[in-house]
């Protein structure tokens, strides 16, 4: 199901090994994933989400607080009844290990992410999902190959996912929506610019459903806040001082996702 990244012929697995006709080979690490991202791919020593970002977005989806948007997004991928789904961005699988264990099918799960420390965890805890370290940009499988792709708050390249994409498959992309953490911008900004609502245009894709999720989070405990900081870029903004006083004033926080559904105008010829 990969193609190989350097010359893009098939990449068959044998033993503990990919390889292609041209002899390029990847090995399967010991955790189950494999690394696909040749080092003329990698714009950094160690791209991606770092462990210390992973970790902390882990505990925090841990705490199930961004539970109603996986089950808005197994709904959304369930009702379209995909075999083969990709998870691009997958980070540490956590939206991916869900969506096989809510499906009754047998679904065929892939997963990439630029992070190894984030591949290297969802291999480990999802034994049965398929991750390999890869950039969104040039995307190791054939083209045609994916029913359903996902796209959580992740990177991609429209000309990779249109070739990836099987004749009217679909896209399900999650974006935030105006109000998603409001609070935390209004902490660190005197004038607070809501995220747009504008539904993106994805050449190639006609866009069929939007769901927009909002809720207020009850904040559990004190580290559940400080988790959520470490996982988004608006974390920078705070000093040590403003991030103690947002952290021990703050009892709820505005959620709210956009989910976008959009379908491939390819049809089968
Ligand atoms: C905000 S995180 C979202 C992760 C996951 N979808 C989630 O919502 O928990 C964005 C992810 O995209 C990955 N990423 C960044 N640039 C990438 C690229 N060029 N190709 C693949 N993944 C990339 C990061 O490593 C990170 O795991
Ligand atoms: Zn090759």
């Amino acid at each position: 199901m990969y193609i190989c990244p350097l010359c893009r012929q098939p990449l068959p697995l044998t033993g503990r090994q990919y390889r292609c006709a041209s002899n390029h080979s990847f090995d399967l690490a010991k955790e189950g994933y494999v690394n696909l991202l040749p080092v003329q791919q990698k714009n950094s020593k160690d791209p991606g989400d770092n462990k210390l970002m992973i970790d902390a977005r882990r505990a925090f989806l841990e705490s199930a607080a961004y539970q109603p948007l996986s089950d808005a997004v197994n709904k959304l991928v369930l009702q379209a009844a995909a075999a083969t789904v990709l998870d691009l961005g997958c980070g540490e699988g956590y939206y991916s290990g869900r969506l096989q264990q809510a499906s009754e099918q047998a679904i065929r799960l892939s997963g990439i992410d630029i992070s190894k420390a984030a591949v290297k965890y969802a291999a480990r805890h999802y034994p049965a999902i398929d991750f390999a370290v890869a950039s969104a940009y040039q995307l190791p499988f054939a083209d045609n190959s994916f029913d359903s792709i996902i796209r959580i708050y992740a990177p991609s390249d429209n000309s990779e996912l249109q070739r990836v994409i099987k004749p009217q498959g679909r896209l399900i992309s999650v974006n935030p929506g105006p109000n998603h953490l409001l609070e935390m911008k209004q902490a660190v900004y005197h004038e607070v610019k809501l995220h747009s609502d504008q539904i993106k245009d994805e050449p190639g894709f006609s866009h069929i459903q939007r769901q927009q999720l909002s809720y207020q989070l009850n904040i559990s405990e004190p580290q559940q806040l400080d988790n959520l900081l470490q996982m988004v870029p608006l974390a920078w903004k705070f000093t040590s001082e403003t991030r103690q006083a947002f952290i021990a004033a703050t009892r709820t926080i505005s959620i709210d996702f956009l989910l976008d559904v959009y379908q491939s105008e390819h049809v089968l010829s």
